[in-house]
């Protein structure tokens, strides 16, 4: 395996390992996230597993020891798995996600203590780099789920959201949408629930020009119209999921 580099955004490096073994033929795609500034941040800490490629990948970006946030969108391997490894590698850094997964995970996980964040509170990384932590729970899933945006670039930060096969492009303008319905359809990975359509709804009220994919590639163009469509499809699924459950009792 090897880890792939790509500025997907003005300051913001995508590192991808690539894995062939999961879902073949299409394979699947880890991604972390750098963005760069006085105080550059990670987003995603990668598998504890997949640790020694992404120091090796970011040290070709900056040294590991010059980050000084570790942030990720929920409490799960591939999310942050490494995380204390990284704590290790970069001791001036510190952890940071929202308040449920701090309380809940965090404060007994993390071998540094982590600066907890409300929701659409700025992490400002200094070079007019500000991401805001925007919490999502249980959407895609996970208790403690949140997203991060950048506000100078218009990015976000996704997560999970538009999880898709593949690994044949970094950067595309094409259509995100339909393969995250055909990832959902194949690993049922959402905790679909009734607030979900308008928690990603409100992620489209950003209008971001990225969309920064941990699973898959990332996405350049009309974000809004993306999260929309993306909204309208778990909609569709929570909808099926109530009429099914109501036809049996
Ligand atoms: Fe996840
Ligand atoms: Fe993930």
């Amino acid at each position: 395996m090897e880890t792939r580099i790509d500025e997907i955004a003005d300051g913001i490096f995508r590192l991808s390992t690539f894995v062939p073994d999961i879902a073949p033929p299409a394979g699947f795609t880890f991604n972390q996230f750098l963005v760069l500034g006085d105080e550059p941040l990670m987003f995603h800490t990668g598998l504890r597993r997949m640790f020694p490629l992404n120091h090796a990948a970011l040290a070709r970006i900056i040294p590991a020891e010059h980050l000084r946030w570790i942030a990720f969108g929920h409490f799960e391997a591939d999310e942050c798995g490494a995380m204390n490894e990284w704590l290790a590698a970069a001791p001036q850094a510190t952890p940071a996600h929202g308040q449920t997964g701090c309380l809940v995970s965090l404060t007994d996980f993390a071998d540094r203590a982590p600066r907890i964040l409300a929701d659409g509170e700025v992490i400002n990384l200094g070079r007019g780099k500000r991401l805001r932590f925007i919490d999502t729970p249980h959407t895609p899933h996970g208790w403690d789920a949140g997203v991060m945006f950048e506000e100078s670039t218009r990015t976000l930060l996704c997560g999970d959201l538009f999880t898709q096969l593949g690994n044949d492009r970094a950067l595309t303008e094409g259509d995100v949408v339909g393969p995250a319905i055909a990832a959902e359809d194949l690993f049922r990975y959402s905790a679909l629930n009734p607030a979900m359509g308008a928690t990603i709804r409100s992620l489209a009220a950003l209008a971001p020009r990225t969309l920064a994919l941990m699973h898959g590639p990332s996405f350049t163009g009309d974000g809004a119209t993306a999260l929309s469509a993306l909204a309208d499809d778990y909609d569709r699924r929570v909808s099926g999921a109530v009429r099914a459950m109501t036809a049996t009792v």
